[in-house]
């Protein structure tokens, strides 16, 4: 036994020999890889957090409020040159009057200054931004050709899973939300916020019909890209057999309608006419509640032709599934039709989902049919009103004379339902009684105790 170890470590030592005889001991190993270059990757990692921080919505807010100061100074300077036209005596001016619109325009034009400015630095920084982004995806479609043990695609996977596991553990604890929303298919990005009123108008028949619908066609015909719709509800504050058209926005602000009416019917209300202010345009056609049906209209502005679309059984309508809150119902509010993205759809409620809000999806197809549909968790008298955007339904509630809450939301891509969305609309009149989300430039258009207003919906 000891003698056979001696006799192995001696060959050893021979070989060990051997190899020092030659003078030479490599030991190679090749790698058909190249390094790593991980300098690079953090190189690259810091840039795109540089970027990240560079855009913020805040940017974009600060635009918005320079607007929105312009927008209040123009009818303030307006006023003032009419106070001074009449104090015109003659051929003597005030010079009081003369001062104080001296000063106004001096504001005026410093806002637009700022403006200017920012407006540059924007480009500026969208310019810088996008170089940047373009250099970043190329530098990681390098990077990535390292990635021979699919260490990246790995995380991507696990990252893919957790969420998965995340979605279902919050499936099994509904009451456990995620702080922010999945990622939904929208390609403006995520719901964030709205400004402040962009538009606030009292049209052409001000304080005339407290109850209406206005808007724009999401897939206007041709021609028709800057086209206003209005709906106002002329009989009983009900029911309404026409819609007013005008050619921009600026028509509508001024009461200049030269379309003019299409009427829907010469009675109203008549059999098929409208019933309620939940109203949307979209493809040329008007889609509102049938008069006392629960069913949908659809109203061809081309052919003026009408067509139906029965709800299901127990659905609430003639003013028994309206939206409320604590001090009121808003009558006749059972149906509320609403467009997006992906084109228009019905919220209502019906006796087998006790008041609970329901969605379904339009089918724009002739004949009209009822597509998927979503049942929700929030009663419908909680509600002030819905608008869709992204495939997400949104609600809405009164908290005050002045404030309205986008309080909830409902994926249909995810099914994932949130009570604390915590955007704040800020009113013009008490009452919204209708709200509907305009997919063409992001705006939300609400119509209030007759005034029209809207707001644009801030994504990120
Ligand atoms: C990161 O940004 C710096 C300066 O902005 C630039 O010189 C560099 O090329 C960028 N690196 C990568 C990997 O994009
Ligand atoms: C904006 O600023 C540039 C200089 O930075 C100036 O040439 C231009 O006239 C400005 N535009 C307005 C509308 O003030
Ligand atoms: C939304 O915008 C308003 C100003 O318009 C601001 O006061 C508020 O903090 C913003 N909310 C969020 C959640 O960003
Ligand atoms: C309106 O009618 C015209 C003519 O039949 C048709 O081409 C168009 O698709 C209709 N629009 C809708 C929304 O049904
Ligand atoms: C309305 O509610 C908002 C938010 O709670 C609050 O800031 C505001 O002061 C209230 N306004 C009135 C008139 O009560």
């Amino acid at each position: 036994m000891k003698l056979r170890v001696i006799v192995t470590l001696c060959a050893l030592f021979t070989i060990t020999q051997q190899v020092f005889s030659q003078d030479k001991c490599t030991c190679e190993l090749t790698n058909s890889e190249k390094a790593f270059p991980h300098d690079k990757l953090s190189t690259v990692e810091g840039n795109a957090s540089k970027c990240n921080s560079n855009i913020t919505p805040q940017k974009t807010l600060e635009l918005e409020i320079l607007l929105l100061g312009l927008e209040r100074r123009l009818p303030q300077l307006q006023e003032d040159v009419s106070m001074l036209e009449r104090e015109d005596d003659g051929d003597l001016y005030a010079v009081l009057s003369l001062y104080v619109i001296e000063n106004e325009l001096m504001e005026i034009k410093q806002l637009i200054d700022r403006l200017n400015s920012t407006t540059k630095a924007h480009q500026g920084l969208t310019a810088d931004t996008t170089k940047q982004l373009e250099d970043l995806s190329a530098e990681m479609q390098e990077l990535q050709t390292y990635d021979t043990m699919q260490v990246v695609k790995r995380l991507e996977d696990n990252h893919r899973l957790k969420r998965d596991l995340d979605q279902c553990k919050n499936g099994f604890h509904p009451t456990i939300q995620p702080t922010q929303p999945p990622h939904s298919k929208c390609p403006h990005g995520e719901f964030q916020n709205i400004t402040g009123p962009r538009v606030y108008t009292a049209g052409e028949y001000p304080g005339s019909y407290k109850y209406g619908a206005w808007g724009r066609d999401p897939k206007p015909e041709a021609g028709k890209e800057s086209w206003y719709w209005l709906v106002m509800l002329t009989s009983s504050n009900r029911y309404a057999n026409y819609i007013r058209l005008y050619s921009s926005l600026s028509s509508l602000i001024v009461g200049l309608s030269i379309p003019g009416n299409v009427q829907i019917h010469s009675s109203n209300p008549a059999t098929n006419t409208i019933q309620g202010p939940n109203i949307v345009l979209y493809g040329e056609a008007l889609y509102y509640n049938c008069y006392n049906l629960d069913a949908v209209c659809r109203f061809n502005l081309t052919t003026k032709t009408i067509t139906n679309l029965q709800l299901p059984k127990g659905t609430r309508f003639n003013s028994k599934g309206n939206f409320c809150h604590l001090e009121e119902c808003y009558p006749f509010t059972d149906l509320d039709l609403a467009t997006d993205e992906s084109g228009v759809w019905v919220i209502y409620t019906t006796s087998q989902d006790f008041g609970n809000l329901v969605l379904s999806k339009v089918e724009e197809d002739e004949p009209m049919t009822l597509g998927q549909t979503w049942h929700t968790s929030v009663y419908k008298q909680g509600v002030t009103n819905t608008f869709m955007a992204c495939g997400v339904l949104y609600a809405t509630r009164y908290v005050n004379k002045t404030m309205e809450e986008i309080f909830y939301a409902f994926d249909t891509t995810t099914g994932v339902e949130r009570f604390n969305v915590g955007v704040f609309i800020n009113k013009m009149s008490p009452n919204i009684y209708s709200l509907n989300y305009s997919p063409v430039d992001q705006m939300l258009h609400a119509y209030c105790d007759s005034f029209m207003v809207s707001y644009k919906v801030l994504f990120w």
